[in-house]
């Protein structure tokens, strides 16, 4: 059975039940600043599970798309993925345990087929402080279920993990947990903020048996062990509580919100423990076997990485996120930057989102219409990201070979600091995470204090560049701020269009840049024409709409010069220098000019907010020289 069916049959299964079925959520929350994206089909409907009417009724059934960032270094293991769907249905003080718990027992055994005798499951232990009892309603329902199907149901009291990895529990099939067994979203009741929903909940788990328990996990194995023996296929919460500032109150109706994951109940319907052997994750897997001619067998843990990455980046952009260094654009980065990044160990050197996105796209067009037009747009996000990064990325690996040669292996090795890691991330454009994975998987010692120092430094750079500003050169370099980025950008786009208006006697004679606006002086005798002002507004207008990628490398001074680079400042250059350049700089680009920088990643960021570029005022400035001031409005 594939997941495209599991999911079919699942909404189904509760449409016959009496649910709507309710269109997923986008990834990024809409009303919700407390988390970056939806991380479980509950979260969009809180102000339902908290007593407001849901237009569609009391009994609901989803397949929610989720996010969960903060998974991304446990990915590589056989069922950990950062984004996954979670199939939900709900009750809104409607049914409540021993419908919910009849429900999906008969989905997993009668819809999906799995064995009855590998199923365990997990209950409330109670909570003394709080006044919540031990849920022993959910396991006489499971008791029950159990004796029908012929299964010995013999219950344990765990309490915590420590506890379980010291006694064990695996042979029960009812155990109770603390913690473990109470769902809201801060995690932990204890952290539950005044007027947040919450319950107890019951988890299902599926045993493989061909998993033997590692003791790496803790001497004794449970069905929360780490090992990867037992995995949740979902979980029945019954919130029926909310946090007061004195303890607990119950909310005026008693819900269900059951969450399974889709990846890992299609696993085991394929009775196999690793999640990316099904449906919806085996084509990409498939996919980066040909382009790297490598086995997943053998490059298991870096084509997990780079699948499950990739997947989450392709719904992100679908969802209209783009990578940048904020937020929910910072996360997309990372993860299209760690696939790229795990790829390099597969051989992958390539450019490949394109036809790894292709295939993403494909897994889920069909069942997710709001995909349908969106294809090359989504593509497109991804490869400009990929484009940008393998430029930044070659040069920052180049160098830590440098620094920690791989043969170094059996030398004693030096230390990796936070300055050594600041240089990388300062001059190569290297992130710091990936300086420490690069530094682990060489056997490179990373001192622990490596954060602080890298933060000290940061420091350092940023008073340079604040005294820089007072300094010969005053031309609002040193302000990173955004909009002066932009304006950076802007005066590049805007010297090469005077160029190609005017003629190639323009040069800077100088450059002034505050976050209102930008000032650009260059040698040039006549007033412009009204004619000229507008084509070159046409021209940088035109040349942010092809949203061309930005980046910068080094180069010979003279080389530089003489391929028609353009600068501000004639000889006074030294040797080599940083040549930044709008588009491809070995392929096909519109301006490459000597600067300092900082630029933004993209041209198109320059019309985010449907910003146009405009110029202001043309007038002289001194003799054979014009001065413009121009606005992005
Ligand atoms: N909200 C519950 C979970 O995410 C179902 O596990």
């Amino acid at each position: 059975m594939t997941s495209q069916e599991i999911r079919k049959k699942y909404l189904e299964f509760f449409k016959e039940r009496g649910h709507t079925v309710i269109p997923r959520a986008l990834l990024v929350p809409q009303n919700d600043p407390t988390t970056l994206f939806t991380g479980s089909g509950m979260q969009p409907l809180i102000p339902y599970l908290l007593g407001q009417e849901h237009p569609e009724g009391k009994r609901l059934v989803d397949s929610q798309t989720c996010l969960r960032a903060q998974d991304i270094d446990e990915v590589g293991d056989n069922r950990h993925t950062t984004f996954f769907e979670m199939l939900g249905n709900w009750s809104l003080g409607d049914y409540f345990k021993r419908e919910q718990l009849n429900w999906f027992w008969q989905f997993l055994i009668e819809e999906i087929k799995l064995d009855p005798s590998r199923i365990y499951v997990s209950c409330f232990i109670g909570n003394e402080d709080a006044g919540i009892p031990k849920d022993s309603e959910s396991a006489t329902v499971w008791s029950e279920i159990f004796a029908a199907a012929g299964l010995d149901h013999e219950q344990i009291d765990i309490g915590t993990n420590e506890n379980g990895a010291k006694i064990g529990g695996g042979e029960h099939r009812i155990s109770f947990y603390g913690d473990k067994n109470w769902w809201c979203r801060a995690g932990k009741a204890s952290d539950m903020p005044d007027g947040e929903p919450g319950g107890p909940d019951s988890e299902v788990f599926y045993l493989f048996p061909e998993v033997k328990h590692n003791p790496e996990y803790g001497e004794k194995c449970h069905v929360n062990c780490d090992c990867g023996r037992y995995i949740e296929l979902g979980n029945s919460v019954f919130m029926e509580y909310v946090k007061t500032d004195t303890g607990f109150s119950k909310l005026p109706k008693r819900n269900v919100d059951y969450g399974g994951g889709l990846e890992r109940i299609s696993a085991a319907a394929m009775d196999s423990p690793d999640v990316y052997k099904i449906s919806l994750l085996w084509p990409i897997i498939s996919k980066l076997e040909v382009l790297s001619g490598k086995n997943y067998d053998s490059y298991t843990n870096a084509m997990r990485v780079v699948a499950d990455h990739l997947r989450g980046a392709t719904f992100l952009a679908i969802d209209g996120v783009v990578p940048s260094n904020k937020e929910q654009g910072y996360v997309m980065r990372r993860l299209i930057r760690r696939a790229i990044r795990f790829a390099f160990d597969l051989g992958i050197e390539q450019n490949f989102l394109e036809e790894v996105t292709k295939v993403i796209v494909g897994l889920y067009q069909e069942d997710f219409p709001e995909l349908s037009g969106k294809k090359d747009q989504v593509i497109a996000v991804l490869v400009r990201e990929e484009k940008l990064f393998r430029h930044t990325l070659k040069k920052g690996l180049a160098e830590f070979e440098k620094m920690y040669p791989q043969s170094q292996e059996k030398k004693p090795m030096s230390v990796l600091d936070g300055a050594a890691i600041f240089k990388l991330h300062d001059t190569y454009g290297f992130p710091s995470e990936l300086v420490i994975e690069e530094a682990y998987k060489r056997g490179v010692e990373v001192s622990p204090d490596w954060r602080p120092q890298f933060d000290s430094k940061m420091e350092e750079q940023r008073s340079r560049s604040r005294t820089a500003t007072k300094g010969e050169f005053k031309g609002g370099l040193a302000d990173h701020s955004e909009i002066n980025t932009k304006y950076h950008t802007a005066t590049h786009l805007m010297y090469k269009a005077l160029r190609i208006v005017l003629g190639d006697h323009v040069i800077q004679r100088g450059s002034n840049i505050t976050a209102e606006r930008l000032r650009f002086d260059f040698s040039h005798t006549d007033k412009m024409t009204p004619e000229q002002i507008k084509s070159v507004e046409d021209i940088v207008n035109e040349q942010i709409g092809k949203d061309w990628p930005m980046s910068w490398r080094e180069e010979d001074t003279r080389e530089a010069l003489a391929s028609g680079v353009v600068g501000a400042f004639g000889d006074r250059y030294g040797e080599r220098v940083k040549v930044y350049t709008v588009g491809d700089p070995d392929g096909e680009y519109f301006s490459r000019e000597i600067c300092g920088g900082p630029h933004v990643e993209h041209t198109g960021q320059l019309a985010e907010g449907g910003k146009k570029f405009k110029i202001l005022k043309e007038e002289s400035s001194s003799a054979g020289v014009r001065r413009i001031k121009a606005v992005l409005i």
